[in-house]
């Protein structure tokens, strides 16, 4: 099994281009099955989950091609026949995402087969809201034998409220409510950007939305999308994370595509922290001091701060001068970081559940940990940067399901890091 294997201690500088978005991609290669023909995406991260999608909408009968066939960084996802809509228990048991095709299938096939997700480490996850929505817009919803199946002639428009913001139930929705007769309001929607993404393809296809970014987005339905070619945006998470990679190290950082609207919350916690951060043409920099400053804050739905970004801020804080408070409220199991950060010597209480008390320490030394999630791998390898000696980040299939070569992004920034073989636990 990989893991990484990292010598702490130097701080990061110069500069480093981000990916595209995983959590931008996913949806909108589900989008691609809206209309028949080919659909293409430029600057889609190669990455374990952006392949699992590609898998299942082959699996649903599109034609799929990446990599040499188009370009190394292309899909291009060909919707013209879906002759199985079923997204089966072992692609979706891999990543939840999968039942972003439940909307678009629904919607363009009348029917579709998607194996409930289950729980997942960082918590319970429930649809929930996306079965509401999708029976408010007519399709009649029945649960058996670990799947949900949703038929519907034609969905027809209607309001919905979701009790909570959710990001792909959102998303299931604009894309279902796309081709319904009809208009559909989504209240309470969620506002991150990678919705608003999925809008603009969306529109570019032939829908009409409106209102994404807002808590409300309209859709008025029509009855038939053409397909698209599209760049997908830079994650603004793997941005985070490499601003996050240049303060816990004292670095020295310009981030290309970090595009600051994005990481708003997120950028003002790091200059809380003492980083200096300013606009470059194509990016952000962060001049870090030698120690970051105690920091508290909450995650949010966005515009607050992005739950994708608490445990690399956490590793951050860890060496911070003070104490820091960190309350998770989007997942309620947020925190595993956290015991393998204390092996490397972190001092951090969690109290509660959902709150996380960080004693800033000096040093923090190397040690062998084990990534559970994949946000909590990306905090590890962050701790690993900073601490003294050797850091072995075991289990690293987690970040590779979100980061692609994150290890090679960090050496091109002076980093001591390889990836190596390592007896599987
Ligand atoms: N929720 C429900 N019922 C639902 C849907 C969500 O109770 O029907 C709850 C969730 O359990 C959670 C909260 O609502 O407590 C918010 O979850 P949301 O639905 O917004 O999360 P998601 O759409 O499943 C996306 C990202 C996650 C990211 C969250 C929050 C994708 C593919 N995934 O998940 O990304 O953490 O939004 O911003 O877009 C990651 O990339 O590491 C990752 C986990």
């Amino acid at each position: 099994m990989d893991a990484i294997e990292i010598q702490g201690g130097r701080p990061l500088k110069g500069e480093v281009t981000v990916s595209g978005s995983k959590n931008a991609t996913l949806p909108q290669i589900a989008a691609a099955l809206l209309a028949p023909g080919p659909s293409i995406f430029h600057n889609t991260p190669d990455l374990a989950d952006v392949r699992t999608m590609g898998r299942l909408i082959a699996h649903l009968g599109a034609k799929v091609s990446r990599g040499a066939e188009v370009g190394p960084h292309t899909l291009r996802v060909d919707a013209s026949e879906l002759p199985r809509p079923e997204a089966p228990y072992d692609l979706v048991r891999t990543m939840r995402a999968a039942v972003l095709v439940l909307g678009p299938l629904v919607a363009r096939m009348g029917r579709a087969r998607v194996s409930l997700p289950g729980g997942c480490a960082i918590g319970a996850r429930p649809i929930d809201q996306h079965l509401k929505g999708l029976s408010a817009l007519g399709a009649q919803i029945e649960l058996s034998h670990g799947y949900v199946e949703a038929k519907a002639k034609r969905l027809r428009g209607a309001k919905v409220l979701f009790d909570l913001p959710t990001v792909t139930g959102t998303e299931n929705l604009m894309m279902a409510a796309a081709l319904a007769d009809g208009r559909t309001v989504l209240e309470n929607s969620a506002r991150e950007p990678e919705v608003c993404a999925l809008a603009k393809v969306l529109v570019r296809m032939g829908a009409r939305v409106e209102g994404a970014g807002t808590s409300v987005v309209t859709i008025e339905g029509v009855r038939e999308l053409k397909p698209v070619e599209v760049d997908v945006i830079p994650d603004r998470i793997e941005a985070g994370t490499l601003l996050c990679a240049a303060l816990v190290t004292g670095g020295d950082v310009l981030v290309k595509g970090a595009l600051e609207d994005d990481l708003d919350a997120a950028l003002g916690k790091l200059r809380e922290a003492g980083a200096t951060i300013t606009s470059e043409p194509g990016g952000l920099r962060l001049k870090a001091p030698a120690r970051p400053e105690a920091v508290d804050f909450i995650t949010a739905p966005f515009p607050g701060f992005p739950t994708d970004l608490q445990a690399q801020l956490m590793a951050c804080l860890s060496v911070a001068r003070g104490a820091s408070r960190v309350v998770e409220t989007v997942f309620e199991n947020r925190f595993m970081h956290v015991q393998e950060l204390r092996r490397m010597g972190a001092e951090i209480i969690v109290d509660g559940g959902h709150t996380a008390v960080v004693r800033g320490v000096e040093r923090l030394s190397g040690a062998g940990v084990m990534a559970t999630d994949l946000r909590a791998s990306a905090s590890l390898v962050l701790a690993g940067l900073r601490a003294e000696g050797t850091t072995v980040v075991h289990r690293v299939y987690h970040l590779d399901r979100g980061y692609e070569a994150l290890e090679n992004k960090l050496l091109g920034l002076g980093a001591r890091i390889r990836r190596i073989r390592a007896p599987g636990p």
